[in-house]
């Protein structure tokens, strides 16, 4: 199975980026995985006057990746009680293409903040566009707070149990994904 992982979070240091990358690791070997920073795609804000001249390059670059995936493993942060913007504009965007890449994807969602809460409000609310386009979101998320103490290295977090429930979690969503795949 081929895994798409990504952070919603566009930042260098990105608390995000890092969940993203623990999850990779532990996908790795058991699975093919492409790990994509949406800072390289450059998507100007959502503006139909741009889409109109021609939907951008990196638009369709990040929509292929998303179509040759079996499924994504997202990591995105909460910003004022909701999904982050940068992750609602490159799922707008690639909605725009045809076929729409998301349609029938699964989809695991997570979720890391400095916060007490781990952006929990982020994951509920992040459902919506996925369901919107039909993607398959996985029924349970992973949410990961206090972030700034959670990671050991770039392939462990800090707490034991919690890097099993990480494993446990990938482990789950992967047999899920497969199920799509033998559906196809
Ligand atoms: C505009 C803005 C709003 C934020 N709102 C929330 C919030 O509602 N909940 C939360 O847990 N953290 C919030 N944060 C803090 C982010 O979780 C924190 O900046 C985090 O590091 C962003 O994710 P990243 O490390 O992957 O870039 C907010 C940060 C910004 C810049």
């Amino acid at each position: 199975m081929n895994i798409l992982i990504f952070s919603g979070s566009l930042r260098t240091d990105s608390y995000n980026k890092k969940l993203a990358q623990v999850a990779e690791s532990i996908l790795q070997g058991k699975h093919q995985t492409t790990y994509a920073d949406l800072k390289d795609f450059k998507f100007p804000v959502y503006d139909g006057d741009i889409e109109a001249a021609g939907i951008p390059q990196g638009v369709k670059d990040f929509g292929k990746l998303v179509s040759d995936a079996d499924a994504l493993v997202i990591s995105s942060p909460e910003y004022n009680g909701a999904m982050a913007g940068s992750l609602k504009n490159a799922i707008d965007w690639i909605s725009r293409l045809r076929p729409i890449p998301l349609e029938g994807k699964p989809v695991l969602l997570m979720g890391a903040s400095p916060g007490a809460f781990g952006a929990i409000r982020a994951l509920t609310n992040s459902r919506i566009p996925f369901d919107t386009l039909t993607a398959y979101v996985y029924p349970t998320t992973f949410a990961l707070p206090k972030a700034a103490d959670a990671f050991a290295s770039k392939t462990m977090l800090a707490d034991e149990n919690t890097h099993k429930k990480l494993i446990s979690l990938l482990d789950g969503f992967s047999h899920f994904a497969q199920k799509f795949i033998k559906e196809k």
